[in-house]
């Protein structure tokens, strides 16, 4: 988004680092919210269409409860849903700050699309939380108000609701799937780059998460809190109990194995070693929500409802960390371009006039170093091996940076790094400056 492009200053280093906490945290309160009412509001549609069909009160009771403790309150959808999105934008624009990349414009379409959702899902549960339940007389009256014509319209809102929400869910995962893929940051067309496997895979884990979480949620507020405020009708809490956990274990089922193959579609710049634990975590959480999820279904064990909703919490944040690092990895390079810029305004508005010096050795830290090493050879050759050829012909060397043409049949081909001619002089200065130093 140029607009915007405009708007943002480049960042310091210590500041990119901050950044990078920050979306972890506001995302942490986006995405499972996101993900309750998504649920919610689906389940809520579902039971609320079976109870026209067979008129049985537990259904409509449940459809109720559903969408109005899963929603919380507008108030709720502001806080948790739309300013950490907000931020989020805001954050992302800073990080690819300059990057023709299409995360940031997905953010905003999210944005639209999930402000309009829960303006229509707000509108349909206010709706269904008036109408008011006479516990569980199912009387004619009552009804006959399900059955008006204005049931179907409002029963629309939710419908419409949740179609915007699973829209603005989908670019969500477009932008974090093209921040965390280093590889697609060339932009492909905006079908093709939406259709992604890797997208649809994320938005898959999304959903179906969403499902878990949500079944999880509502056993943990009708067995655990609200157990102690009101006594609840026990075969209406053996109804919720069965329901759940039977719908929250499916759910979860497919889960462990989908994260798997994300694992795999990472690129090699995304990929690293914190990435796969964070998964890994998430991955055994999940199994353990599936045992608690059967045993509240079959062995009736009432008191692990709320254990459930805190296990998968931890889960799904461990695989917004893991997505955090994952974009942190892939931006590692742009990031110190934003840096190296933020160096060069940074002495321009103190008045030092001159452009500051391009930092040879950050850049060989980030460019070089995890291919050669000084006094071994790495994936490349050592530099005690290679230097001294080029000793006195410092240009060769920088020809050979800019453009590595195949040397030594033992190594494979060097790729070339991609630096601008004047990285490429900082990065030649480093590498001969420290060669010399070293070698004495
Ligand atoms: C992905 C791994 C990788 C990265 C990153 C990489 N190199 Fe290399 N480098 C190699 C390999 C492999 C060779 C051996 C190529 C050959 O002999 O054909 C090589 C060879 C070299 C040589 C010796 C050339 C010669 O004449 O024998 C120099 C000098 C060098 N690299 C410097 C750099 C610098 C500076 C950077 C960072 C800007 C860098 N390399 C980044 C893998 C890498």
């Amino acid at each position: 988004m140029e607009i915007l492009d405009k708007l943002v200053l480049p960042q310091s280093a210590e500041h990119i680092g901050l950044l990078h906490y920050i979306l972890t945290l506001v995302l942490a309160l986006f995405v499972p919210f996101i993900s309750v009412v998504f649920g919610g509001t689906f389940t809520s549609i579902y039971f609320l269409n079976r109870f026209k069909k067979t008129k049985l009160p537990f259904y409509k009771k449940y459809s109720i409860e559903l969408i109005e403790y899963l929603t919380i309150n507008p108030f709720a959808g502001i806080i948790l849903g739309l300013v950490p999105l907000l931020t989020a934008i805001i954050i992302v624009a800073q990080l690819l700050h300059t990057a023709r990349i299409q995360t940031v414009s997905y953010l905003a379409l999210s944005f639209i699309f999930v402000l309009t959702a829960l303006i229509l899902i707000y509108a349909y549960r206010h709706w269904l939380v008036s109408i008011k339940i006479t516990d569980f007389d199912n009387t004619k009256e009552e009804n006959s108000r399900f059955e008006s014509s204005s049931f179907y319209l409002r029963s629309n809102y939710g419908k419409i609701g949740l179609i915007f929400l699973f829209i603005g869910i989908w670019f969500y995962t477009a932008a974090i799937t093209s921040a965390t893929n280093f590889l697609t940051w060339s932009f492909p067309g905006i079908i093709t780059s939406i259709a992604a496997p890797g997208v649809l895979l994320n938005l898959l884990i999304f959903l179906t998460f969403a499902l878990a979480l949500s079944n999880a949620a509502f056993l943990f507020i009708h067995l655990y809190w609200k157990r102690e405020k009101e006594t609840v009708h026990s075969d209406y809490t053996k109804f919720v109990k069965d329901i759940c956990s039977k719908a929250g274990l499916r759910a979860s089922i497919p889960l462990p194995v989908l994260i798997a193959i994300n694992l795999f579609s990472f690129s090699e710049t995304a990929l690293s070693g914190s990435i796969f634990i964070y998964s890994v975590i998430s991955i055994v959480l999940i199994f353990l929500a599936y045992h608690l999820f059967y045993l509240i279904s079959s062995k009736n064990e009432y008191k692990f409802g709320s254990v459930i909703f805190i296990v998968l919490i931890f889960g799904l944040a461990a695989l917004i960390i893991k997505d955090q690092k994952a974009m942190t990895n892939a931006t590692v390079g742009h990031s110190l371009v934003l840096s190296t810029e933020y160096n060069r305004v940074f002495s321009e508005l103190k008045g030092e006039g001159k452009i500051a010096e391009l930092n040879g050795k950050e850049i060989y830290d980030v460019r070089c170093a995890s291919c050669h090493k000084f006094d071994q050879k790495f994936v490349g050759p050592a530099h005690f091996d290679v230097l001294p050829k080029y000793d006195g012909k410092k240009a060769q060397l920088i020809a050979f940076i800019k453009n590595p043409v195949k040397i030594d049949p033992a190594y494979p081909p060097m790729p070339n790094p991609g630096l601008t001619p004047k990285e490429v002089d900082a990065v030649v200065k480093y590498l001969l400056d420290e060669y010399h130093r070293q070698k004495k």
